[in-house]
């Protein structure tokens, strides 16, 4: 790697993340290359957002042809990216509206101004607090963290926001116990990601939705991690037979360019009104066409392709000796290792050329929803070889 670039970058950019000895410079579709022209098969995708790989043709040709027609004109027009990436979002899903905005931590912002608002135009002040689950996580802004059920990520920054509650995952009882007549909103993922690749039990998930139905607290999934095909299903609530109220997205919608959205029901989806909530660069024309491209690619045939891919690729992942088990969903992959430490077989798989994620003690897996069989088998041979 180019000693400069780590020099330069060591220096100059605040020292929040841990990097790996490693400077990509170029990729194509699963393969990418570092400075010395060192091949590596990406089983990240950019922690979840390469939804299509590196540079694929059809999204490059889609936003380079955008940046040469109309780079940015703010919100105060309307302009035809964004609006059409709006009806395609809501068309292929179900819901009313979308905000868009620029990432995970802030669509989960605006989720929770959505649900804070539902409730006091409805009820009033004092109905305000959002129970998330131990384990989450949902962003690094002041709000989002306290949104975070987990303790280690309450540091440092006080005050944080207030009225947030944590449930134990997949314990009724327990967001039961939370619901005293302030709470105005749930929030969840439906598969732990930073937490350890966890996805929440089906009875969980509907019991949870029944009892926010009931008392008319809002269902917030959080989908940043989880949407746009990740687990198999345009959303992963899919899987669980349920549309919440409000769904937040963001890593793989724009495909490499930073996007969040929110995107509400019929029920809260003008809850918002004029002045409310905002962004200067939320629904940006040439981010909108990247997305256009990505919701445009993952159809239905699309979407059964990467089902058949992560059970092929799970089935062989269980096989490894070394692997105790596999989480997740669809190709948002867990691996529990018996020995093994999996940071270190991180560490030790770029040195080998495969490109892998840790979630707390697991191995995660996030290849691109392209990945063919082929690198499939490709990536089983060099873990094979590393967890040996
Ligand atoms: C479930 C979930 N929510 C929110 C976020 C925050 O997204 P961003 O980093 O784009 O702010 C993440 C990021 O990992 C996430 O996995």
């Amino acid at each position: 790697m180019a000693k400069s670039v780590k020099e330069t970058d060591k220096k100059y950019v605040m020292n929040t993340y841990n990097r790996y000895d490693l400077e990509i410079v170029e990729g194509m579709g699963c393969n990418c290359y570092d400075v010395d022209g060192k091949e590596y098969l990406d089983l990240s995708s950019g922690i979840g957002v390469n939804s299509l790989g590196f540079c694929d043709m059809g999204w490059v040709d889609s936003v380079t042809q955008q940046v040469c027609k109309l780079n940015h004109t703010s919100n105060l027009y309307y302009s035809q990216p964004c609006a059409l990436l709006a009806e395609k979002l809501c068309k292929r899903t179900g819901y009313e509206k979308v905000f868009f905005c620029n990432s995970g931590a802030e669509a989960n912002e605006g989720a929770i101004k959505i649900a804070r608002k539902y409730s006091f135009d409805k009820y009033g002040r004092d109905r305000d607090k959002i129970i998330t689950l131990v384990n989450s996580f949902h962003g690094r802004t002041v709000t989002t963290l306290a949104a975070t059920g987990q303790d280690v990520f309450h540091n440092y920054f006080f005050p944080f926001t207030e009225g947030f509650a944590y449930a134990k995952a997949n314990d009724i009882e327990s967001v039961k116990n939370l619901m005293d007549g302030s709470v105005c909103a749930v929030m969840a993922e439906m598969v732990q990601g930073e937490g350890g690749v966890i996805a929440l039990d089906k009875d969980f998930v509907t019991q949870l939705k029944e009892l926010c139905d009931k008392n008319d607290i809002l269902f917030i999934a959080d989908e940043v991690q989880t949407g746009i095909g990740r687990t198999g299903e345009l959303l992963a609530s899919s899987h669980y037979g349920i549309l919440p109220d409000i769904t937040t997205l963001a890593k793989g919608l724009g495909g490499g360019l930073p996007i969040g959205a929110v995107l509400a029901n019929e029920k809260c989806s003008g809850v918002l009104g004029f002045s409310m909530h905002g962004t200067t660069f939320g629904g940006n024309p040439i981010v909108c066409a990247g997305a256009n491209y990505v919701i445009d690619t993952i159809d239905d045939a699309f979407l059964k392709d990467v089902r058949e891919k992560a059970r092929y690729f799970r089935e062989k992942l269980v096989e490894l000796p070394e692997v105790e088990s596999v989480s997740g969903l669809g190709l948002m992959i867990g691996l529990k290792l018996k020995n093994q430490i999996a940071s270190e077989v991180v560490k030790e798989g770029i040195k080998k050329g495969l490109i892998m994620l840790t979630a707390k003690d697991k191995v995660r897996l996030l290849p691109p929803l392209v990945i063919s069989y082929n690198d499939i088998d490709k990536a089983m041979s060099i873990l094979t070889k590393l967890l040996a």
